[in-house]
């Protein structure tokens, strides 16, 4: 029998919600039923951050808060979470938090209304260390925008914040709100709907597998930092939806002798260390795949299954020979990661089918490795172009090449010809530049608002002499180049 109805605590209250539908934000919710109009709405699109709020998940390694963009979280999706919004911030005496407090005194804050998204996402930093260094607070407010106040007074309160206090109430409630949540994880399955739209949790992996079966037609919810816009900026339904974030079966990553094999649950944040750790090559790109509250909630799983032609992790995870478990019921399959992406919005995924685990050869020795990412803006944007590229060289001779692109076809696709120019040839710049004049028999680029066809070329071109660059040490200049 599936609960029906769902439950999270909002800073210090218990909540109980029956007809929750599929598309129900929680930012929705926050400001027109808890009137908790701190949270503000500007894109509705997990872009500028002024919606950020906490939410804390136990998980098996405890309880532990990220900060989320609540416009495109679904509210059915916080079942057994804790949510922490801006007015939770204020002390027993009603006075400022240190992150409120570091933020005044350095002049933070003009016209205000970016300002609790702000707030919040130095909060989430200050939980985790509340002395960061520059480059650190950078990457945290990656998704945050603000218009009026300029970002170096901001940069001064954050580096600022540990020095007015180190703890607060909700530190202190941490072990309370544990023992809360960890009385709600009853295991069940949760069932909700308000008449128009269903959305389903499934107990466990075995569950979502028997759900997909009993509803073909579901729409599986993973991070829904793609399923959020369809419905905040495309206002299309979601009859039946499957929530799957919450299922630590999907969320585990684990090492084999030779490769790595990270769950599709698995988020870019929590990936990163893992991942980083075998792959040093994607440091700079993983950094540069959207903003933290993107980070924290989109996952591996859901980048490759949506096939995007533009999605960040295909062309450098195909570079590496990544393989895809799919599952249907107890029946998997593994396939190349390439082989998954049939034509542009085609994937080979039956119905039903599911993505279970993304296998991620370990590098050869021997091979170098790199993953570059060109957009319009270096944080906070789409790729206009990106290269997983993979060479391995023997002897001063390139044996072999994989070469895997973005946003240069209908799907991330592998450049044969260049590869087939490159393989057999000594590992020279002139070996590199004269491989990239065979790009245009593998591609014929799109122009859009992001590129025009011809600058995708040029550029995608230009990546070859890069690679020669760094690798050939030539190149210590490049560093910061993005
Ligand atoms: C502000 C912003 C910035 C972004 N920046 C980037 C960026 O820099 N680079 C980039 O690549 N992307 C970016 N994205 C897109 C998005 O974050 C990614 O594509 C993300 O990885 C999607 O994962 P998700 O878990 O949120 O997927 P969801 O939105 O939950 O789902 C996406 C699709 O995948 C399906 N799906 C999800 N999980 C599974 C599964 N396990 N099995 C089968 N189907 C599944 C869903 O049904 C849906 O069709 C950005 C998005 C936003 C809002
Ligand atoms: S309102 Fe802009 S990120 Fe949510
Ligand atoms: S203070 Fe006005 S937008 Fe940031």
């Amino acid at each position: 029998m599936a609960r029906d109805h769902i439950r999270f605590l909002l800073n210090d209250r218990e909540v109980t919600l029956r007809g929750v539908g599929a598309t129900d934000t929680l930012l929705d919710h926050l400001r027109l039923n808890a009137r908790l109009r701190g949270t503000k709405e500007g894109c509705a699109e997990g872009d500028c951050g002024a919606c950020t709020v906490l939410v804390g998940r136990l998980g098996p390694d405890g309880l532990r808060y990220q900060p989320v963009n609540a416009c495109i979280r679904f509210l059915a999706s916080c079942d057994g979470c804790h949510v922490v919004t801006v007015e939770h911030l204020r002390g027993a005496d009603g006075g400022l938090h240190p992150v409120q407090r570091a933020m005044v005194d350095h002049h933070g804050s003009q016209c205000g209304f970016c300002t609790p998204g702000f707030i919040m996402a130095l909060y989430a930093l200050w939980m985790e260390n509340p002395t960061p260094s520059e480059r650190e607070v950078e990457r945290a407010l990656q998704g945050n925008l603000c218009r009026c106040t300029g970002y170096a007074p901001i940069l001064r309160a954050a580096l600022a914040m540990g020095a007015h206090g180190t703890s607060d109430p909700l530190m202190e409630e941490r072990a309370q709100v544990a023992a809360r949540l960890a009385e709600w994880a009853d295991g069940d399955r949760v069932e909700v709907s308000n008449g128009q739209s269903r959305a389903i949790l499934p107990a466990d992996v075995d569950d979502l597998a028997d759900v997909l079966d009993q509803h073909p037609d579901a729409r599986i919810v993973a991070g829904a930092t793609d399923v959020g816009l369809w419905v905040t900026k495309f206002l299309r339904d979601l009859p039946v939806a499957v929530f799957i974030g919450h299922l630590d079966g999907l969320r585990a990553v684990t090492e084999t002798e030779d490769a790595l094999h990270v769950g599709a649950l698995v988020s870019y944040e929590d990936a990163r260390a893992p991942l980083l750790a075998h792959f040093p090559h994607m440091a700079r790109y993983w950094d540069r795949i959207a903003g933290w509250q993107v980070r924290a909630m989109g996952t591996l799983g859901g980048n490759i299954a949506n096939g995007s032609p533009i999605g960040d992790t295909p062309p450098p995870f195909v570079a590496l020979g990544a393989r895809l478990v799919l599952r249907k019921g107890s029946t998997r399959r593994e396939m190349p990661l390439e082989e998954f992406f049939l034509d542009y919005g085609k994937q080979d995924r039956a119905v039903g089918e599911f993505v279970e685990t993304i296998i991620l050869p370990k590098p050869a020795p021997g091979t170098l490795h790199a993953a570059y990412k060109l957009s319009k803006r270096r944080d906070e944007d789409i790729s206009a172009v990106a290269l997983g590229m993979a060479l391995t060289v023997e002897g001063g001779t390139i044996t072999g090449a994989k070469l895997a692109f973005g946003g240069m076809a209908a799907t991330p696709k592998r450049a044969a010809q260049t590869e087939a120019a490159l393989t057999g040839q000594p590992f020279t710049l002139d070996t590199l530049q004269k491989a990239a004049k065979a790009l245009p028999q593998d591609f014929t680029p799109l122009s859009d608002m992001r590129a025009s066809a011809e600058y995708r070329m040029r550029a995608a071109q230009n990546l070859l002499t890069r690679f020669w660059l760094e690798h050939s040490g030539e190149a210590a200049a490049l560093e910061d180049v993005t």
